[in-house]
């Protein structure tokens, strides 16, 4: 995908302060008010990985307001349960989610979540893959993948494979579906090691693992658009901002927290951070302008000179069509499926 020209920045101004306290930054409920898509998308299916915690509860808080029929994907049945319970008694006039168990770093797991959803559904409008792991120690999932690109990415490309003939059945040139998969600010720190992706030669750094696997979902957005924009099925990236109140940043190590905790202080809330992804989601915008980054609510424009860390702008790697090709097809070796 080329670079985005001419960025639509519509909240811009909400996002001059970072101060976390009494600003102005949207929450992903305030989107969905603003879109006036308060109960109004009813037909409309939703599935939303990782909504167990953090970014993926309150993206599902604000999607259960518009109406739709949510499917939910957990590992912890009983945490999920209570979140289920808390969505209808917040707004009882909402559809009772479904919910639909999935362990991402295991693609037998994946595939069976996928045919538990097919087999319920013949409709999906938005898939949001949005679980994700940070900076864990190194380790490898059930399938022999370097944990954090295995979780983050692979899980999620075949994920979005077994959904694909719903998420193309369910488009139209009007209302194409959407997939919107959760990058992030650290994707900056790392193209993609195609000559090692588990980092064995470079020697296993946790956050640099999590960095080329934010790059990895990135560009599985980039080629989910352009593969597909035409037959009216859109792909989005999003980085939510820094957001410490959530549960991701559990298996970091103590300098790793340390580094985060010295810039609490531009940290966003959970509902604020999951604003960026709703908007992705609904915004209707992204009908005709797929295969972008989007964040603080807005499409980002390149890396500034004097933006922070956790800053909105996407690195000189963010857009490159021969490694967004490179990563697209390696995946479906990895993952087993015939395109
Ligand atoms: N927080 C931030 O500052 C930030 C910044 C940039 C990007 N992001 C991205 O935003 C997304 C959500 O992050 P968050 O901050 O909300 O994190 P979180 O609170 O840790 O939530 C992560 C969710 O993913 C699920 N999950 C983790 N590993 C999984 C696996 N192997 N299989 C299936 N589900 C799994 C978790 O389920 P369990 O409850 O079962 O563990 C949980 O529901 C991630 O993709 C992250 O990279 C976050």
């Amino acid at each position: 995908m080329p670079a985005p020209s001419h960025p639509f920045q519509p909240y811009a101004d909400r996002y001059l302060d970072h101060a976390s306290a009494g600003d102005v930054k949207p929450t992903a409920l305030q989107i969905v008010r603003d879109l006036e898509l308060v109960d109004k998308l009813q037909e409309k299916v939703i599935l939303i990985t990782g909504t167990s915690a953090g970014l993926g509860l309150e993206t599902a808080r604000a999607l259960h307001a518009t109406g739709a029929n949510l499917y939910l994907t957990f590992r912890n049945k009983a945490k999920v349960e209570a979140i289920v319970k808390e969505l209808m008694a917040s707004n009882p006039q909402g559809q009772l989610p479904t919910l639909i168990e999935m362990e991402l770093s295991s693609l037998d797991s994946v595939r069976q979540a996928a045919k538990q959803f097919l087999d319920q559904q013949k409709r999906l409008d938005i898939l949001v893959n949005n679980a994700g792991i940070m900076g864990v120690p190194e380790g490898r999932t059930v399938d022999g993948f370097e944990k954090q690109l295995g979780t983050n990415h692979f899980g999620h490309f075949l994920l979005f494979q077994l959904l694909k003939p719903v998420l193309l059945a369910s488009g139209t040139a009007g209302s194409p579906s959407r997939v919107i998969t959760l990058s992030s600010a650290a994707h900056k720190a790392s193209g993609i090691f195609f000559d090692d992706l588990d980092l064995t030669k470079h020697g296993y750094n946790p956050m640099l693992a999590y960095a080329q696997s934010k790059t990895a979902n990135m560009y599985m957005a980039n080629s989910i658009d352009r593969h597909y924009g035409a037959q009216n099925l859109r792909g989005l990236s999003v980085h939510p901002g820094l957001i410490i109140t959530t549960e991701l940043a559990r298996d970091l190590s103590d300098e790793d927290k340390q580094m985060f905790a010295s810039i609490a202080h531009v940290a966003r809330s959970a509902e604020q951070g999951a604003a960026t992804t709703v908007w992705a989601a609904l915004s209707p915008h992204f009908n005709d302008h797929g295969g972008v980054y989007i964040a603080d609510v807005g499409v980002s424009g390149p890396v500034a000179e004097d933006e922070i860390l956790v800053g909105p702008g996407y690195a000189t790697h963010a857009y490159d069509e021969e490694a967004e090709e490179k990563l697209w097809k390696l995946s479906y070796q990895a993952v087993g499926y015939d395109e």
